[in-house]
């Protein structure tokens, strides 16, 4: 941990993160690439504005937690150029991956922690993003691992300042216990809404909503995804965050 500002959250993961060793031209990425467009975990402090990351041409800034191996991210990106995005992985390959298609497609608006998100969300200031993203987060479904799910108090309270009003929280899960969680976790908090009025607003996947790898893989295997779509409600005059 380099010295300076103290972190505003400590980094908490689980999970793998490293998997196949990478190819030459993955390392070369991540030498060259990820220095130019990482944001650095250990000196994010509070409140942090991400839109200065951009600059001038993106009119909001979205957010994905857990990108994978980053197609969604990538196809957002590429579909609102006026948008910039951030990506929180901590599985190198996936940052490995996500790379070679910004590199390959010359996308400008891509910055990526390769980290715990939770170091970004405890950071945030209010109101700085415009729409987040957490795709099919790891369900850790035996009940004395429920406490590493990252969707969880912490984490929608920090959405909840993080995200300006009417802004998009949209979150899949192919496990219906954890399907059950989120629903609880994000309804109880009181800062969202869930936009779905008949079960198969949450059954298809909407339009505007990209696919993703994991996505595909519990298509695959027989499981049933839903597709959970969360509005930010307006604050009121009482409230600042
Ligand atoms: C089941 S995978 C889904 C990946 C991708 N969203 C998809 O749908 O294909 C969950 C991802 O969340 C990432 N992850 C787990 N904990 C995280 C954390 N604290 N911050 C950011 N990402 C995390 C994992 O490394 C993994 O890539």
């Amino acid at each position: 941990m380099p010295n300076g500002p103290e972190p505003a959250a400590r980094r908490v993961l689980y999970g793998r993160r490293m998997g196949r060793p990478l190819r030459a031209g993955q390392k070369a990425l991540l030498d060259t690439l990820l220095p130019r467009i990482g944001i650095d975990g250990d000196a994010l402090c509070a409140p942090f504005d991400p839109r200065p990351l951009f600059g001038p041409r993106v009119s909001e800034v979205w957010l994905e937690i857990g990108f994978g191996a980053g197609e969604h991210l990538a196809a957002q990106a590429r579909a609102r150029p006026d948008v910039g995005l951030i990506g929180c992985e901590p599985f190198i390959n996936g940052v490995a991956r996500l790379l070679a298609e910004i590199a390959a497609e010359g996308l400008e608006n891509v910055r990526i922690l390769h980290d715990d998100a939770r170091l970004l969300l405890a950071a945030l200031g209010p109101e700085t993003l415009g729409r987040a993203f957490v795709l099919f987060p790891d369900p850790w479904p035996k009940t004395r691992h429920h406490k590493r799910r990252v969707v969880g108090p912490d984490t929608v309270d920090r959405l909840a300042r993080a995200l300006a009003d009417g802004a998009e929280l949209r979150i899949a899960t192919d496990d219906p216990g954890y399907k059950g969680w989120i629903l609880r976790h994000v309804l109880a908090h009181g800062a969202f809404e869930w936009t779905a009025r008949r079960p198969g607003d949450w059954r298809a996947r909407p339009a505007g909503w990209p696919g993703t790898r994991y996505e595909e893989k519990a298509g695959g295997a027989g499981r049933v995804p839903a597709f959970l779509t969360f509005v930010r409600r307006p604050r009121t005059l009482c409230q600042s965050s």
